[in-house]
């Protein structure tokens, strides 16, 4: 497998950096070969949270590289088992270009309405730009853990036709500190927290499973 993953929102701060770890680890950890191409060069959010992992010596080291340019990116992703694209908030040019090279596109949404909206329109731009409905997920991220709000936000995504990943990752300072500390959100020192992210992270697999065995079919 060599898969290409784009973490995208238009929104800074909604957790595209958070799954871009998450995910990474998550396959890592089992032995596959990834690496994230950090194509946020303001923030540089995983490139600087990989040398704190690193100084840390947490395993499995996790290879993060910053690029300036997509195009320098994607001439390695065949490298990888999965290649990772983290991008940057406030960009529909990068983040369509991200859509069309990846295999799944993922964005990040909190469960109000002030969140889901632009999720739900930015999905809409990359479709009315041609990529498939079936290829873009949204992940809920930064919620609460009321259910009733969480089931409200997910029967709003609903009515559109994207895939909603299942699970969710509520808002918790434990997981703010295991990213200072160079980890991901799986790697807190909560049972409950850390088995929340990896239904997330096993969601994003499954798809990816699913939209790729498409492929091979079509
Ligand atoms: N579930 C959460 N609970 C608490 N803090 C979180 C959670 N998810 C992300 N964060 C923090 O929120 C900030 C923004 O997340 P990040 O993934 O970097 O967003 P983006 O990459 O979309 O800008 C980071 O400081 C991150 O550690
Ligand atoms: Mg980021």
């Amino acid at each position: 497998m060599s898969y290409i993953i784009g973490m995208v929102s238009q929104k800074g701060g909604a957790g595209k950096s958070t799954l871009a770890r998450l995910f990474a680890r998550e396959l890592a950890k089992d032995g596959f070969s990834v690496k994230i191409a950090d194509l946020d060069t303001q923030q540089t959010t995983c490139t600087e949270w990989a040398a704190d992992r690193a100084e840390a010596q947490i395993e499995p080291e996790i290879q993060v590289q910053p690029f300036g340019n997509l195009k320098t990116a994607l001439a390695e992703a065949g490298r990888f088992d999965a290649y990772i694209l983290d991008g940057r908030p406030h960009s529909s040019q990068q983040t369509l270009e991200i859509a069309q090279a990846a295999d799944l596109t993922v964005i990040p949404t909190g469960q109000t309405k002030d969140d889901l909206r632009p999720a739900v329109k930015l999905a809409h731009s990359l479709a009315d730009a041609g990529i498939s409905t079936g290829k873009i997920a949204f992940a809920l991220m930064k919620t609460t853990n009321s259910e009733a709000e969480l089931n409200a936000a997910r029967a709003y995504l609903k009515q559109t036709e994207y895939i909603t990943l299942d699970g969710y990752v509520p808002v918790s300072t434990a997981y703010g500190i295991a990213h200072d500390a160079g980890k991901v959100i799986t790697e807190t020192p909560h049972r409950t927290l850390n088995k929340k992210a990896e239904r997330l992270a096993q969601s994003i697999i499954n798809r990816l499973a699913a939209v790729t065995a498409s492929k091979e079919i079509a």
